[in-house]
């Protein structure tokens, strides 16, 4: 017995092993690829996401070139490259977030040719003249976002390179036109509203209109005109812009379904929403470890993000935050530009440039009061704080109500901020333990993954090379018509074969009427006839 035992137990041992080897055997190996990144239009936020994936790329051997509007102080290597995109910058920080906030939509769309330049800046980073030296270089792998940056996706086809695109705003119903993926708007929110996941049929059709108009001004308008600068620099065989997105690999997204609302996505896309965000976080300044350390009572962290600028907040807005600040017993860090904050309490520390990361790391920290950007919403629930969210503009709103709607967040108004609503607001979330509670939750859930975001980015960036552009993971769904796509034609066939009968049956009993009513002809309906026979 015992024998026999050890025996099938050598023999399975031997099983387990071989089909470990099998298992084990290493895919072909990319080393030291040429990759060109083209991040000409960004906010410094989407710039933290993008420079997330090639730092870790450059620390992994690859040569990265990086057209950039926020070239980075300390490049991870000496084979990272970076060529100053600052005409983007230039226009961005020209950008009055509060202002364009606080406009209405028609305002907006009077502005549409400021909008439009805005829009169009890209076709000025392509045309400079060491992003056009760029074309005489070989590179292995274009690395492009698909937000306001088409004009990069030429590289790609000059290069007979695989195309790898960004999408830093995480839903992908913006990018519909081109990518396969399902976009059902009965449950998945446009960027643009403040929507959830649950939609009653008034904002289900909002969200429809919406959606389809954003795709239509993007494809009949924002393309041609990226088209005929693309056209105009790389030559006119360039494909157009819809074309080679079609033609893209893949689509790393900012997003993942711990954070977001649950949605169906192809396999080309993956979700690496929060993969700026640092295992470790890197120590904080003396000042501030010291400043937290001694906030016995909890601290506050405000901040609204990287382009809204709180030297553009009206006074009577600094003036509310100041005065209610001055009445908590906690701490508070505030992202402040100018020197001096007018009437600054006792208990506010303020700073230009702060380490959000390593702020909301820290155990005394309790509360974030932001503007409600992507990665801010992100950073706050992979360290399990609550917010209070002041929405801005964007996607910031939908980022906002989806927070409430998680249980870790209240929405504070910009129209309606005074010092009352800021301390009652902010005294909720501090003392009623469910947004805590639900913060935390969400944290376990995030950090529940089988690989970080930035491993999972990495791995099928490589995946890409190593399988020459990974054709086999395009969707037939970007060959088909948009009403192939969403079956209009089988729909509109299967309708008239289903009225067939139906009208058959009506002209049967249209039939079988008049010829009843020529039998038993009634006198009122002679009358009639006599009287049109008159005339
Ligand atoms: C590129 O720059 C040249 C010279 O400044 C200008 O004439 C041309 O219109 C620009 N092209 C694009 C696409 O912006
Ligand atoms: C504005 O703030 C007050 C608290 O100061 C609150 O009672 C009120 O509901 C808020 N109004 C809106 C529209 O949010």
């Amino acid at each position: 017995m015992p024998r026999s035992t050890s025996g099938s137990l050598v023999l399975l041992a031997l099983v387990v092993l071989c089909f470990s080897c099998a298992a084990a055997k290493p895919p072909p190996n990319v080393q030291g690829v040429k990759i060109l990144a083209f991040f000409g239009f960004s906010s410094q936020s989407h710039n933290n996401f993008y420079n997330a994936l090639t730092t870790e790329l450059a620390e992994r051997g690859h040569d990265l070139t990086v057209v950039t509007s926020y070239p980075m102080k300390n490049p991870p290597s000496k084979n990272y490259k970076q060529i100053d995109a600052k005409v983007a910058r230039e226009l961005f920080s020209k950008f009055n977030t509060v202002q364009a906030s606080t406009e209405s939509v028609v305002e907006r769309l009077g502005k549409w040719r400021e909008s439009a330049e805005f829009f169009m800046m890209c076709t000025k980073v392509i045309n400079m003249t060491e992003v056009k030296d760029l074309m005489k270089e070989k590179f292995d792998l274009v690395l492009v976002p698909m937000f306001m940056n088409e004009c990069g996706y030429p590289f790609a086809w000059l290069n007979k390179a695989p195309l790898i695109l960004l999408a830093p705003t995480g839903v992908a119903s913006l990018y519909e036109l081109g990518n396969g993926n399902p976009e059902p708007t009965s449950y998945v929110p446009n960027l643009f509203l403040p929507f959830t996941d649950h939609m009653t049929f008034a904002e289900r059709l909002i969200n429809t209109l919406v959606t389809h108009i954003v795709n239509f001004i993007r494809f009949y308008f924002h393309f041609p005109a990226v088209d005929a600068a693309t056209k105009e620099i790389f030559g006119p065989d360039t494909p157009t812009v819809a074309e080679l997105q079609k033609s893209a690999s893949l689509q790393i997204i900012n997003g993942h379904f711990s954070l977001n609302y649950p949605r169906p996505f192809i396999p080309a896309i993956i979700e690496a929403g929060g993969m700026q965000i640092k295992k470790n976080s890197s120590p904080l300044p003396k000042d501030l470890q010291e400043f937290l350390d001694g906030a016995t009572d909890g601290a506050i962290f405000f901040s609204m993000g990287s382009i809204l600028k709180a030297k553009d907040m009206p006074p009577e807005i600094v003036e509310a935050f100041t005065s209610a600040f001055n009445e908590l017993p906690q701490r508070v860090i505030w992202k402040w530009e100018p020197e001096v904050l007018p009437g600054k309490p006792k208990n506010v520390k303020t700073g230009a440039w702060l380490p959000q990361q390593s702020i909301l790391a820290h155990p005394n920290l309790k509360l974030f009061i932001t503007h409600g950007g992507l990665l801010s919403t992100q950073e706050a629930s992979y360290h399990g704080i609550p917010l209070v969210g002041i929405p801005m503009m964007g996607d910031q709103l939908l980022n906002v109500l989806r927070s409430e709607n998680m249980g870790y967040a209240l929405q504070l108004s910009y129209t309606n901020i005074s010092k009352e609503s800021i301390l009652s607001t902010v005294k909720r979330v501090l003392n009623e333990p469910k947004f805590l509670a639900k913060a935390k939750e969400l944290q376990t859930r995030v950090h529940d993954q089988p690989q970080t975001p930035l491993e999972r980015a990495v791995f099928w960036t490589e995946y890409v090379l190593r399988h020459n552009g990974a054709p086999h993971l395009r969707s037939a769904a970007v060959d088909l018509e948009w009403y192939q796509l969403h079956l209009l034609d089988v729909y509109a066939f299967l309708i008239a074969f289903a009225s067939i009968p139906l009208i058959l049956t009506c002209c049967i009993i249209k039939k079988l009427c008049c010829s009843k009513g020529d039998r038993n002809s009634n006198p009122q309906n002679e009358t009639v006839t006599k009287k049109k026979k008159k005339n």
